[in-house]
Order: C-alpha cells, then sequence, then structure tokens
C-alpha cells in the first residue's frame, strides 16, 4: 500500500453510505434503537437529491374524501410497474404507507394543509379508485417542494437521536473478507484529505440512482450511483437495470423536472397543433397516464413532426388557465423553474418540456427487509450476509418496469424505515464493535492512489460526455437491436479509453477532479450493465420500448434481470418475479393488457 495516506479507523454496528431520504430514514431508525450508526455522505445530507423531489408522496391517506384504500395504490402500482414488480413487496409498501406518513407528519415534516387541516393531496399519474376507474387524489404534498421537507425534518431528526455524521466523504468501494463477504468500507474524507475505513457488521447501500450517466437528466451531478458500482466490483449482480425512467416533463433545454404535480393540478400537454394529443394515447386518464406512457406519447408526436418550436423537438404543458394564486401555493417550484431556466411566466404562458431521464428502476436486488440478495447462487432468494441496500440504488422490486410518480419518496420512507427494523433484529445478540484484519482495504487504497496519480491523454470531462452521449443516443425512450448494439459497442470503446485518463490534481483536499473520475468509472460501470441488458431483453415492458419487439412478453420476460459485469463483459442470470402477496388480505393481481 503506498505509504502517504493518513488512516483513521471506526467501527460501527451500522454504515449507512448515503444521506437522502432512504439513507436518512434508515440512520434514525437504527440510531433511535441504539444501534451504533454511522452516516457517510458525499455531500451535505441536505444537499443529497432528495431535496429536489417536486411533487410528493403516495399514501392512500384518502383525506381528500375519495374513498381511497391501500389495495387501490397497491392494484396501481403492480399495473404501473408492468407486472414486473414483487407483489409480496408492492403490499408491504402499500400497507406501511399509511403509518409511515403519519409518522413524517408527526416527526414535522411541514406537508400542504386542507382546509380541515389534514395532509393535502393530489392527483399523479397512474394513481386510481377502484382499480382504475377514476383518479385517486393520493400524493401527499408539500407545495411542490416534499423532497425538501422531509429530507431537512429527516437530518434533524437523525441528528436528535445522535446518529453520526461523515459529511463530504466519498465511499470508494466495499471491504470484502476472502470468502468475499463484505466487512466494510473505505472511505475518503474531503474536507481534510483523511482516509477512513470502517467496519460494520451491516453496510447499507444508499447512494441513488445514476441519471448522470445520460446527458440530459432531472438528476444532480452527484447521482452517479456509486453503491451500484461499488456491488458490481464487489462481484455481485444488479438487476433490472434496462429499465430507465423517463419523466415526461423536464424543462426543455435545461432538463430541470417541471413535477406531474403540474398535470396533477389540471395541467395539460399539446402539440403544435395544439392538440391535447394525450387523449389519443389514454383515452381514460390522459395526462394522468403512468411515466412511461406519457414519455412515449411525446416522443411519438416528436417523432411524427407534431413538435413546438423552430426544431419542432418538444412539446408544451400548459398551466396558465389555472388560477394564479392557487400555482404560486401550490406550484411556487416550477413557477420559478420555468421563469428563470426558460423565461416563461407559467402563469401566463406554456411551458416547453421533453422526456428526461428522471429514475432507475433497477439496482441492486433486496427483499422488502431491505437485505440485498444474490440471485445468481442456486437459491435466487439468498441474502448476502452484512450487506443492506435502500432507495433508488435497491431494486426490491417495487417499481418492476416502471414507477409511478410519487412512489419514490414512499420507497424511500418505507424501506429505510424496514432496514432499520430488520438490522435491529439481525443485530440483537451482537454485543462487540466489528473488527478487520491488518491491511483490509489496502487493494482500494492502491487503486485510488494509481488513479489520482493518472498521466493519460484524456480528461474525464470529455470521457464523459463521449459516455452521455452515447447513453442518450443508444438507450432512450425507444429502442432497437442495432442501436443497442452500437451503444454497447461504443461504451466498451469508452470503458477501454478511461484507462488513458489523466489527473491534474493530485492533491487530497476537496479534489473535485479526481471525485469526478471516480464518479466516472461508476456512470461507466453502469452503463455497460444498462444497455447490455436493454439489449437482452427482447420484449417491449414499462420504460423499456423496443420498437423491433413491441408487445409485452410474459411467456419468455415475467422475470428479472440479473447482470453481472466482469471487465467490459455482462453475463446474465434470472430471478422470478414473486407473484404472489405478502398476506391472504389481498389477491395476486394476474398480468393483463395494461391500459389507462
Ligand atoms: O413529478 C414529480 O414531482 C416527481 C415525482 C416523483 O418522481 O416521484
Amino acid at each position: 500500500m503506498p505509504q502517504a495516506y493518513k488512516i483513521i479507523d471506526h467501527a460501527y454496528d451500522v454504515v449507512v453510505i448515503g444521506a437522502g431520504g432512504a439513507g436518512l430514514r434508515a440512520t434514525l431508525g437504527m440510531a433511535a434503537v441504539e444501534l451504533r450508526t454511522a452516516c457517510i455522505t458525499k455531500v451535505f445530507p441536505t444537499r443529497s437529491h432528495t431535496v429536489a423531489a417536486q411533487g410528493g408522496i403516495s399514501a392512500a391517506l384518502g383525506n381528500m374524501g375519495d374513498g381511497d384504500n391501500w389495495k387501490f395504490h397497491m392494484y396501481d402500482t403492480i399495473k404501473g410497474s408492468d407486472w414486473l414488480g414483487d407483489q409480496d413487496a408492492i403490499e408491504y409498501m402499500c400497507r406501511h404507507a399509511v403509518p409511515a406518513v403519519i409518522e413524517l407528519e408527526h416527526m414535522g415534516v411541514p406537508f400542504s394543509r386542507t382546509d380541515e387541516g389534514t395532509i393535502y393531496q393530489r392527483p399523479f399519474g397512474g394513481h386510481t379508485l377502484d382499480f382504475g376507474k377514476t383518479m385517486a387524489k393520493r400524493t401527499c404534498a408539500a407545495a411542490d417542494k416534499t423532497g425538501h421537507a422531509i429530507l431537512h425534518t429527516l437530518y434533524q431528526q437523525s441528528l436528535k437521536h445522535k446518529a453520526e455524521f461523515f459529511n463530504e466523504c466519498v465511499a470508494l468501494d466495499l471491504i470484502l473478507d476472502k470468502d468475499g463477504l463484505c466487512r466494510g468500507v473505505m472511505a475518503w474524507n474531503l474536507e481534510d484529505g483523511t482516509l477512513h475505513r470502517f467496519a460494520a457488521h451491516i453496510v447499507v447501500m444508499a447512494t441513488g440512482g445514476y441519471g448522470r450517466a445520460y446527458f440530459s437528466c432531472t438528476s444532480a451531478h452527484t447521482c452517479t450511483g456509486d453503491g451500484n458500482a461499488m456491488i458490481l466490483r464487489a462481484g455481485l449482480p444488479l438487476q433490472d437495470m434496462e429499465f430507465v425512467q423517463f419523466h415526461p416533463t423536464g424543462l426543455y433545454g435545461v432538463g430541470s423536472l417541471i413535477s406531474e404535480g403540474a398535470r396533477g393540478e389540471g395541467g395539460y400537454l399539446t402539440n403544435s397543433e395544439g392538440e391535447r394529443f394525450m387523449e389519443r394515447y389514454a383515452p381514460t386518464v390522459k395526462d394522468l397516464a403512468s411515466r412511461d406512457v406519457v414519455s412515449r406519447a411525446i416522443t411519438m408526436e416528436i417523432n411524427a413532426g407534431r413538435g413546438v418550436g423552430p426544431l419542432k423537438d418538444h412539446v408544451e404543458l400548459h398551466i396558465e388557465h389555472l388560477d394564479p394564486s392557487i400555482l404560486h401555493e401550490r406550484l411556487p417550484g416550477i413557477l420559478d423553474l420555468a421563469r428563470v431556466f426558460a423565461g416563461v411566466d407559467g402563469t401566463k404562458a406554456p411551458i416547453p418540456v421533453i422526456p428526461t431521464v428522471h429514475y432507475n428502476m433497477g439496482g441492486i436486488p433486496t427483499n422488502y427487509h431491505g437485505e440485498v440478495l444474490n440471485p445468481t447462487q442456486e437459491n435466487p432468494e439468498q441474502v448476502v450476509p452484512g450487506l443492506m441496500a435502500i432507495g433508488e440504488t435497491a431494486c426490491v422490486s417495487v417499481h418492476g418496469a416502471n414507477r409511478l410518480g410519487a412512489n419514490s419518496l414512499l420507497d424511500l420512507i418505507v424501506f429505510g424505515r424496514a432496514a432499520a427494523l430488520r438490522a435491529k433484529e439481525l443485530l440483537a445478540k451482537e454485543k462487540s464493535l466489528p473488527t478487520l484484519p491488518a491491511g483490509a482495504g489496502d487493494e482500494i487504497i492502491a487503486k485510488f492512489d494509481a488513479l489520482r496519480h493518472a498521466k493519460g491523454s484524456l480528461k474525464t470531462a470529455e470521457i464523459r460526455f463521449q459516455l452521455q452521449q452515447t447513453m442518450q443516443t443508444h438507450c432512450s425512450v425507444f429502442r432497437t437491436q442495432t442501436h443497442l448494439e452500437e451503444g454497447l459497442q461504443k461504451t466498451k470503446e469508452i470503458a477501454a479509453s478511461y484507462k488513458d485518463i489523466h489527473i491534474f490534481d493530485q492533491s487530497l483536499i476537496w479534489n473535485s477532479d479526481l471525485v469526478e473520475a471516480l464518479e466516472l468509472e461508476n456512470l461507466i460501470q453502469q452503463s455497460l450493465v444498462t444497455i447490455a441488458s436493454a439489449l437482452n431483453r427482447t420484449e417491449s415492458r414499462g420504460a423499456h420500448a423496443r420498437e423491433d419487439f413491441p408487445e409485452r412478453d410474459d411467456t419468455q420476460w415475467l422475470k428479472h434481470t440479473v447482470a453481472s459485469l466482469k471487465g467490459d463483459n455482462v453475463s446474465f442470470a434470472y430471478r422470478p418475479v414473486h407473484l404472489h402477496t405478502l398476506t391472504p388480505e389481498v389477491d395476486v393481481v394476474s398480468p393483463k393488457k395494461r391500459v389507462y
């Protein structure tokens, strides 16, 4: 191991990597039951990407007098997932949604209110009553800043429970023992340049999605899926990585999110002919169909020459017909975004929008307790001891092939809480803190040191641009074999070019050049798996739309993709979809044609 590094050792019961909604909910839950808990986070907790979540968190509270019920929510989530979601996990999430949101309210989340003083709820795409009959008002909102409100409350609660934070610390890789089991994690503190070796009984990955593999996305620059890549490098697989969600309404030319809450409050989309085209694609729920349906519809309108603007390459979102006082009260954030970044006053004129990468349904396979699975084993439900994953980095799988809006904040909270409950059980008899053998993690530091001194000919930004362009072009809303094959070949060439990277800054304190190079390796590895999985799945389901295989094929493909990476080679196994429920209180929803 290179000598120059100062390494600080730590031991905890649990180390949570990531301080977004899932990471903080787990951290506070673990700390509250007196597990010795550390949370390592690349950015200061309240800067985590959950802060950008706008429209809300779903839970069938029925506050708007619509008679909502968690069983309707469960049905909608299964249908939204295009039947790739695990129905036991979906039942767990939807039935726990109601107490989980009430718990957030009691913790102090400043939700918007109804006249009666209860939590305000708005309609969101794909959320219905009576198994698809009419739209539900299920999305609990704090104006259009719900993620911000939740994240700040969870951080305050974590501090109250005396969780320890290692802020602005980049997790480098998992520390594995000789049997390949996770024993801890190595991290680099950007503030003072020190390296930290954490021993832990349980490591919880809460590292978010990898939207930044794409050129245009709603995700923060920090959304590089670091935990997914650490799992791949640990020799473990990722699940359903071909399913990348495009949010229908990214702000044109900018990418920032214009919340689905806008359509929930009565907004609608038009093409260059002024037509409300969603009436043709989803006659019942129209603009409030699920996201994959709306994103495909917009793309088809643009491809048919009915896009708006000089390049006919986007559509328009109208909210200008709504009462300005309601807009200022319920959607102040998107009015600001439209004004600042597109120069549009949303109370007076339509907002230009385009489908933009927003969410990764795929990730680290887990059960509904948050325990990581290794489905390449004989038993596809085999738990990997000492490892958990929650939030967008995990694939529980509650979202299957397509996530419903407002089910992401819910997933973070319900499974962050579930992981804490499980960790308490697992560690009930564990009195001592874990230890690591001498030299544990040395190879991680050697790799870090080699990258830090890399003197190739390519800048990180150059390689990243190639990667983002390739993913945007070859693995988009619609996909074909030829396009995906070309994209995979290009991604392999980009992976090879990473060996020729040049790091300009060798310092250890706030070296963003090196951080971005580490993140780029993570993005490349996930992109290889994503594009190879998309090529492998020869059907259309949810967000994965193959022009050459336009139908869903339940005979061949009602199964989860399980992808492993060795070098630049992706290999596949499969895991059965759970077509069973958690309790006899609800019936399995059998696959049928998905229409809205
Ligand atoms: O449109 C939105 O407000 C996004 C919500 C979500 O992705 O859940």
